[in-house]
């Protein structure tokens, strides 16, 4: 897959554009100013930037070199700080308690280690940190307008649940939406949406 993503982003145009995640923008009220973000599996940086653009102190972490780069050079064009990191999300040592804002945008990964990213999300929040994150729901393979090729790689209202369950939800919802996000997002889909509070200790 790592390939696949390489080749991707590798393409002069951003795979899905410059614009941040419409759902992420709409999450204004829960981003903090100054706080620290993590963007996960963040590709060209599109939310990562727009992140840094609302104050926020932020790390962005993919795995795809050419999407790193494409990342710097967003942020540096936009006149921002990113710390952006190419590292494998399934080995990379996330740090504890360290983040106010996790970002997880069309972050689809396969059953066992979806489970094993969700818990290290949990863990690399604050206590009363929040999560963000969209993604497609399995119904997105009638739809055909981009995303992952398998159900299973896709996310249900009930998968999260089951996912984090020691956090307090506050927004958990599938519905069809229009995901027009550059070349390969490319409009009516699935998806999937949640907001997640870690617990006060
Ligand atoms: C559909 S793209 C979404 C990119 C970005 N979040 C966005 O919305 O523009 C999925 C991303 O997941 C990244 N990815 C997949 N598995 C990963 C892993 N194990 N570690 C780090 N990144 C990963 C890919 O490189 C790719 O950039």
């Amino acid at each position: 897959m790592k390939e696949f993503w390489e080749e991707r982003y590798s393409e002069e145009d951003f795979a899905y554009g410059i614009e941040p995640n419409v759902f992420l923008a709409s999450c204004k009220e829960h981003i903090p100013k100054n706080c620290k973000a993590l963007a996960i599996a963040d590709g060209e940086g599109r939310n990562g930037v727009w992140l840094a653009e609302q104050g926020c102190e932020v790390t962005s972490v993919d795995y795809s070199q050419a999407g790193v780069a494409k990342s710097e050079a967003l942020a540096k064009e936009r006149n921002v700080s990113v710390n952006a990191l190419c590292a494998d999300l399934t080995t990379w040592s996330w740090p504890e308690e360290e983040f106010d804002i996790v970002v997880s945008i069309f972050a689809h990964f396969p059953p066992g280690v979806r489970e094993q990213i969700h818990n290290n999300i949990m863990k690399t929040l604050k206590p009363g940190g929040k999560l963000i994150m969209e993604a497609y729901h399995p119904r997105q393979l009638e739809y055909k307008t981009g995303g992952p090729p398998a159900a299973e790689m896709m996310y249900s209202v009930d998968t999260l649940r089951d996912d984090f369950q020691t956090g307090k939800i506050l927004m958990l919802e599938d519905l069809d939406a229009d995901v027009s996000e550059g070349k390969y997002h490319f409009g009516q889909g699935a998806v999937t949406r949640l907001i997640l509070q870690k617990q006060m200790k």
